[in-house]
């Protein structure tokens, strides 16, 4: 169902389907159902800006609170179908170059270790190599490859949104390529500059 309604000034659609408990999408006055999209909070904050607090802290913060919703809708600007379609050919190299390569450095780097098992003695800058790589591979192998998987699988909800599991998944994502990513950094570094 769509409301018309202003928006600095233009006209638009606001659009509300049954099922929804608040009107959260809107288009343009041609466009029709497909081409709904999520009412930015940029809008929101900026309606909101215009009572800015009267004191000079608080301006601060509702500018500040403005701009990172507005860096938000940056991000929601793709249509869900493009963000996971991303996600797919992400997960297609996390799967094939990723899990392989940590499993590689787990294999390599037992069998480089080998001479140095066998002669009694193991430096310290190997040890923190080992230590350091192995947390970073399992964590790649384990956590972020699977993660990249299921990712991949992701399908838009019956409602065209990015499915629930969607956020959740990406900020783990987020957080364990990160951790690998430093774990094998720190391995280099072990490598190079201890040795
Ligand atoms: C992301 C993880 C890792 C990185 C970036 C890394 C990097 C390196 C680097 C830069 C060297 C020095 C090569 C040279 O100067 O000759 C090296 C050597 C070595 N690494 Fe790693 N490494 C990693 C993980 C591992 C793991 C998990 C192990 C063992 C379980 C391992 C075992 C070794 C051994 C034994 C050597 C010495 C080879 C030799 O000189 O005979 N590394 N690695």
């Amino acid at each position: 169902m769509d409301f018309h309604g202003k928006l600095e000034d233009r006209e638009i659609l606001w659009c509300w389907k049954l099922g929804e408990d608040r009107i959260t999408h809107w288009h343009e006055l041609d466009a029709g159902f497909g081409g709904r999209q999520p009412i930015p909070r940029s809008w929101v904050a900026r309606e909101r800006g215009l009572a800015l607090p009267p004191f000079p802290g608080l301006r601060r913060l509702a500018r500040r609170r403005a701009r990172d919703d507005a860096r938000r809708d940056h991000r929601q600007a793709l249509p869900p179908e493009e963000r996971l379609a991303i996600y797919r050919a992400s997960s297609v190299v996390a799967r094939n170059l990723i899990g392989p390569g940590a499993l590689l450095v787990l294999v390599s780097g037992f069998l480089l270790s080998l001479p140095f098992f066998t002669a009694g003695s193991v430096p310290a800058w190997l040890v923190t190599m080992q230590g350091l790589g192995l947390v970073g591979a399992i964590v790649a192998i384990g956590i972020v490859t699977p993660t990249a998987a299921r990712m991949g699988r992701l399908e838009l909800d019956p409602r065209g949104e990015l499915p629930e599991s969607f956020a959740g998944l990406r900020k783990r994502q987020v957080v364990f390529a990160t951790v690998a990513g430093v774990f094998a950094l720190l391995a280099l570094l072990a490598g190079t500059v201890m040795r």
